[in-house]
Formats: structure tokens, C-alpha cells, sequence
């Protein structure tokens, strides 16, 4: 009885993966050089089929890039900015929203924000709250 739920529950596993498979998501990062443009690289994703998209900033040069595109955005909130964020009312953190994102994309684009990028073990401007 219980190889019978392990068996099915193995199977709906697989086919939720396969139902998914053609929803591949791509890191985009903006550190290097000799880089495509933001449009360039957006239309490369899109055309290549990608539909979800991490950015690591809001990058106000590179979220236009993506409006519009039908691509899911989750995008990073800086380090810097946490303080902030968790120090103030809602009403400022939807103001930072709105000038930081949504000025430059349509908000049903966002599907996650990220909060925080290794906060407490690679920004020095958080490395005095390290617990070790
Ligand atoms: C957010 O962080 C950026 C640096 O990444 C800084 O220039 C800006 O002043 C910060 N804004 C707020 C509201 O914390
Ligand atoms: C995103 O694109 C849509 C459709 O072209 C447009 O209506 C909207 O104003 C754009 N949003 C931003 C924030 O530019």
C-alpha cells in the first residue's frame, strides 16, 4: 500500500516537472564587460523562449528593457536599502516601490522580490550584525 503512494506521488512529481519544462528562468546580471544592451538582452531572452527573469537591482537602465515583454521579473532589493525598508511605515515602502520599480515596469510583471543578497556574510555594510 505504501510503494503505491510513494509510486503516485513520484508520478505527480513528474509530471508537474514536465509541465513545467518550459518555464526556464535566467539569472541577469549587469557586472561585466563588453555586455549586450538591456534591450538586446531582453529580446535575446525573450526570443529564446525564457519567461521568468532574476535581476539582481532594480536597475533603472534595465527595467524598462523588460516592460512589456510578458516576462516574470523577480528582482533583488539592494542591501543597502533594508534598513531602510525595515525601519520605516508601509506608506515608504510603497513609495520605494513605486520609484525604484514601477516607474519603470508594470507591476503584474513582478513576481518576487528578493530580499537581501548575503546579507550578513559578504556586504560590509551589514557585517557587524555576524553571528559567529
Ligand atoms: C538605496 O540604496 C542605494 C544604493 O544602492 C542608495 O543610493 C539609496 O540612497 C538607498 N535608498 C534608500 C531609500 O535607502
Ligand atoms: C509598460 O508598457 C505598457 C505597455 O506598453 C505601458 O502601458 C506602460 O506605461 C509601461 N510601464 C512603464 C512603467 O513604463
Amino acid at each position: 500500500m505504501s510503494n503505491v503512494l510513494i509510486l503516485l506521488f513520484l508520478a505527480a512529481l513528474v509530471f508537474q516537472a514536465s509541465s513545467d519544462s518550459n518555464k526556464i528562468g535566467i539569472c541577469h546580471g549587469r557586472v561585466g564587460n563588453n555586455l549586450p544592451s538591456p534591450n538586446a538582452a531582453s529580446l535575446l531572452l525573450k526570443s529564446n523562449g525564457i519567461s521568468k527573469v532574476r535581476l539582481f537591482l532594480p536597475d533603472p537602465t534595465v527595467l524598462p528593457a523588460f516592460n512589456s515583454t510578458g516576462i516574470e521579473l523577480m528582482i533583488g532589493v539592494p542591501n543597502e536599502n533594508l534598513t531602510y525598508l525595515a525601519s520605516s511605515d508601509a506608506n515608504l515602502a510603497v513609495n520605494w516601490l513605486r520609484s525604484n520599480i514601477f516607474t519603470f515596469v508594470s507591476p503584474d510583471q513582478i513576481r518576487y522580490l528578493v530580499v537581501g543578497n548575503e546579507v550578513l556574510y559578504e556586504d560590509p555594510f551589514y557585517s557587524r550584525y555576524k553571528e559567529y
